[in-house]
């Protein structure tokens, strides 16, 4: 296998990045960084300062003082944090900026990320890049579960139209890379969306097949 090798695991909110990254991640003994993480945390810090997340000054600062421990936060989540995160994300200054936390936490080890831009910008010559997706219906549906698991109730129709607004938001910087494999998990359970990412895994690090 490729000594250190990096897996970029790239698409839109709740395709069920996250679950498949972390199940890689353990099988591989990779890792995991969930790269939206740090958009959330450098929104979270320009909120505690008092500024406005969408004010270039202000995060661009934040991002630059980002340290590992922000992301144990636990207020990473919910309407204030998606809305901060989503605005420091479409600052270029502030993509820049954590450009360089992203790639060292790859290179030392080998790692699996997930995010919007992993395969196209961060790592652009991973060798393993996988394009996670689902139709809106279903992807809205695990969003609404996902609440609801948090005790919170949510009109679904809302939850949906937010993802759209979402998608709608991240486009600018969501591409799926030319290499990238794409896997559809709209009617896939997590157990058939893992089996089909190894495979792809496998046979691009040249793994022995199971
Ligand atoms: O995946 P998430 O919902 O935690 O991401 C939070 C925000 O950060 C969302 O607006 C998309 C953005 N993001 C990004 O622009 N690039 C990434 N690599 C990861 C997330």
């Amino acid at each position: 296998m490729t000594a250190r090798p990096v897996i970029a695991i790239d698409g839109p909110g709740a395709a069920g990045k996250g679950t498949l990254a972390q199940r890689i991640a353990a099988a591989l003994g990779l890792p995991y960084l969930d790269t939206g993480m740090l958009y959330r945390a450098v929104g979270r810090r320009v909120l505690d300062a008092g500024g406005d997340p969408a004010d270039p000054v202000a995060a661009e600062g934040a991002a630059r003082m980002l340290c590992a421990d922000d992301l144990n936060r636990p207020d990473l989540r919910g309407p204030e944090a998606d809305a901060a995160a989503a605005a420091v994300a479409a600052i270029r200054g502030v993509r820049t900026a954590l450009l360089d936390f992203q790639r060292n936490f790859g290179m030392q080890t080998g790692a699996v990320l997930d995010g919007r831009d992993i395969g196209t910008v961060i790592f652009p010559n991973a060798p393993v890049k996988l394009y996670v997706t689902a139709n809106l219906k279903q992807r809205a549906h695990r969003r609404w579960l996902e609440l609801k698991a948090r005790g919170v109730t949510a009109d679904p129709a809302v939850v949906a139209a937010e993802l759209l607004a979402r998608d709608t938001r991240d486009a600018p910087n969501m591409r799926r890379a030319d290499d990238a494999v794409e896997i559809d998990t709209s009617t896939l359970d997590a157990e058939a969306v893992f089996r089909k990412a190894m495979a792809v895994i496998s046979q691009r690090l040249g793994l022995p097949r199971s």
